[in-house]
């Protein structure tokens, strides 16, 4: 498996605390069977890349001091870009593994911002792909989560973490993450980990549910070979989206009646 959004690097976000930290978080993900992961630091605007010489300073450390300790798993980098109208792909860090092709990008949590498709729609059109990081934790895709669709047939990819699976997110969390990946919305899994004891690494438990709910070939794809593909800087076929039904409100005449029959 491999965990394509991680808080691993210490010193740079609000991660891994210290570099004990950064290798406990290494080994649990190594215990669970994560032979690759990108270190995805936060980047929450244009003057965060002021941090990225001291990012890829610690990442390089982190590699080093990983490989002392005896871990296996591979470390690439990237990070994390809050959407901004502005934000620019230029530097280093802000392509996944510095392919120049694929970016993680978060919004608020409490809203899906209007300039986003555009902004959107000017970057695929470069050969950019986004990949929507954890759509099923916003409250935009929540009321409406056929945008995610309108998002993916226009281009994007989306991430859901690990623990969402597994309801530790909150239920409709969980019931969000389950309906995007009934509609092929879903392309990528990551832990989101940023410490062992609290939002951990891991995303065994979270490939079981997959694979018993979707089947081994979908939990390969969301779990390794799509990840994989990006990481080359490849092109990833995904399976053809599915627009989400959205239930019908009941109109207000409808709840009237529904009230003087008493039913
Ligand atoms: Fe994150």
């Amino acid at each position: 498996m491999i965990d394509i959004h991680t808080h691993i690097i210490p010193y740079v976000d609000d991660g891994a605390d210290d570099w004990a930290t950064a290798l406990a978080l290494l080994q649990q993900g190594e215990k669970d069977g994560i032979k690759a992961a990108v270190a995805t630091p936060h980047i929450l605007s244009e003057i965060d890349y002021r941090l990225e010489p001291e990012i890829i300073k610690n990442f390089k450390e982190l590699k080093v001091r990983a490989e002392d300790a005896g871990i296996k798993m591979k470390l690439y980098l990237g990070c994390e870009i809050y959407v901004q109208p502005d934000m620019t792909l230029e530097h280093t860090l802000s392509t996944l593994n510095q392919t120049g092709k694929y970016f993680l990008t978060e919004f608020p949590m409490n809203a899906i911002p209007r300039f986003v498709a555009e902004k959107f729609f000017e970057l695929i059109i470069a050969d950019k792909v986004p990949i929507v990081a954890h759509p099923e934790r916003n409250i935009g895709f929540m009321s409406k989560p056929m945008i995610a669709y309108e998002f993916v047939q226009r281009g994007a990819l989306m991430q859901v973490n690990a623990p969402s699976l597994l309801g530790k997110h909150g239920e409709k969390a969980r019931q969000l993450a389950f309906t995007l990946i009934e509609h092929n919305l879903v392309h990528f899994l990551g832990s989101d980990c940023h410490r062992p004891s609290h939002r951990s690494m891991g995303l065994r438990e979270a490939y079981k549910v997959i694979v018993d709910n979707w089947g081994t070939e979908t939990a390969k794809n969301i779990c390794f070979e799509n990840a994989r593909k990006m990481l080359n800087g490849e092109s990833i076929e995904i399976p053809e989206p599915i627009p989400i039904e959205e239930m019908e409100k009941p109109s207000i005449w409808k709840r009237v009646r529904t009230f003087v029959n008493g039913r």
